[in-house]
């Protein structure tokens, strides 16, 4: 396997959605910051996991009940190494990022007193905003917000102007979902941890796009989705350093992630079931790790390059073909999402001309991030998001057809 470039129109083989129609036209599908697709070989798993080896893990002695267990924590450890994380018991299957971050959330709470702070960014998604208002709210610490530069940084004087001994979480995107950014993860762990507080890295966006490696940028807690990289809905990740996990409080109580109980108490189970309770979804969980093996099989560093050139061509053509265009973020440093908007045409009508004209799916809104939108003084903005399976000429499609729509519009 070349592992220097993607084989675009092979891995396209792989993905019978692509091969749909909207309104007559071939499907161009440029919303995978929203949602991945998924490959024949996750389809395929997920089916032969109910045909063959389904039953519920960790419980009993029969046959696919250990089969089951096994190709769960097959997963598990294939989330590991591609994260490299050190230890087994670091990664904790959730049901997506937004869990992951509340889990986070809810647990540290009762390790936190009036005075505590938080320190997080106006780029963030709303799942990585909304559960550190929930404890400011509740439990009276203070949260705190860099600004950004014009072009979309994050404003990094700004970011350690705010942290302190205080500051016990300092909670950060990877890469953004708006902007396509991709963040001084690692300055921005030095920082916080020169104070002594925590990390938490929402690696939505970034895990999908990018090689992760956490030992590398020492994160304390890392949080991401599968659904946005090839594997099923409903399975995600939270990765934390284990002697932190060791002290913190399950988030869920019931069954699978207690050692003993009586009707007194509960004692709880090992790292990383604790975390884990009540039945896991153990079959998407499966299924995660084949697409895990999609994308090593490409190779991160292949996936990366394919999107960044997309990324760069789009931006290109669009400024010299599409008057008016306001494109969001910085030039360098990016993956491929690309948010634009213009002064004369509310976003949304793009997206639907897009649609129902062109087959070409984008979005538009504040993609859960208003604040963000805000800071920039907007209201929306419409995104094309690309992923493995996009190619130079949907990108030349999509800019043709924008410049088409937004012509007509003005007319
Ligand atoms: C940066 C970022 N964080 C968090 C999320 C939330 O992911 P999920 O809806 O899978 O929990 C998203 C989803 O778009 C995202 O882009």
């Amino acid at each position: 396997m070349d592992h220097n470039s993607v084989d675009v129109l092979k891995v396209r083989e792989d993905f019978p959605i692509l091969k749909r129609e909207i309104h007559g036209k071939k499907l161009v599908y440029l919303d995978n910051a929203a949602t991945s697709q998924r490959p024949v070989q996750v389809i395929k798993a997920i089916e032969e996991f109910y045909s063959q080896h389904n039953a519920n893990i960790h419980r009993a002695v029969h046959t696919l009940s250990s089969e089951s267990t096994e190709l769960y924590e097959e997963a598990r450890r294939k989330v590991r190494m591609f994260i490299n994380a050190k230890f087994i018991e670091e990664i904790v299957f959730t049901r997506n990022t937004t869990e992951a971050i509340n889990l986070v959330a809810y647990s540290l709470a009762n390790t936190l007193k009036e005075g505590d702070e938080i320190v997080s960014t106006v780029m963030e998604h709303h799942s990585n905003m909304v559960p550190w208002q929930m404890l400011r709210d509740r439990f009276g610490i203070t949260l705190k917000f860099a600004r950004l530069t014009k072009d979309g940084h994050i404003d990094l004087d700004h970011l350690a102007s705010l942290v302190s001994e205080r500051t016990k979480l300092v909670a950060v995107n990877h890469v953004s979902n708006v902007l396509g950014v991709v963040n001084p993860v690692k300055t921005i762990i030095n920082i916080a941890h020169d104070k002594g507080a925590m990390v938490l890295v929402d690696a939505a966006q970034s895990a999908p796009h990018l090689k992760i490696d956490v030992a590398a940028i020492d994160c304390d807690f890392m949080a991401f989705s599968s659904h946005k990289m090839l594997g099923p809905t409903g399975i995600g990740v939270l990765y934390a350093k284990k002697d932190i996990l060791e002290r913190m409080e399950p988030f869920l109580r019931g069954g699978d992630m207690i050692s003993t109980v009586t009707t007194e108490r509960p004692t709880w189970n090992k790292l990383p079931w604790r975390f884990e309770a009540g039945t896991s979804n153990f079959a998407d969980g499966y299924a995660f790790g084949v697409a895990l093996d999609y994308l090593n099989a490409l190779g991160m560093d292949a996936i990366e390059k394919h999107e960044h050139g997309l990324a760069n061509f789009t931006i290109k053509l669009l400024e010299e073909r599409v008057p008016g265009i306001h494109i969001l973020g910085p030039k360098e440093n990016r993956i491929g999402v690309v948010s634009f908007y213009f002064d004369d045409i509310p976003h949304d009508l793009i997206g639907i001309l897009l649609n129902d004209e062109f087959g070409i799916a984008i979005r538009t809104g504040c993609h859960c991030a208003q604040p963000l939108h805000e800071f920039f003084g907007l209201t929306g903005t419409a995104r094309a998001s690309f992923y493995l399976y996009n190619t130079l000429e949907e990108a030349e499609y999509f800019v043709n057809a924008l410049e088409e729509v937004v012509a007509k519009l003005r007319k």
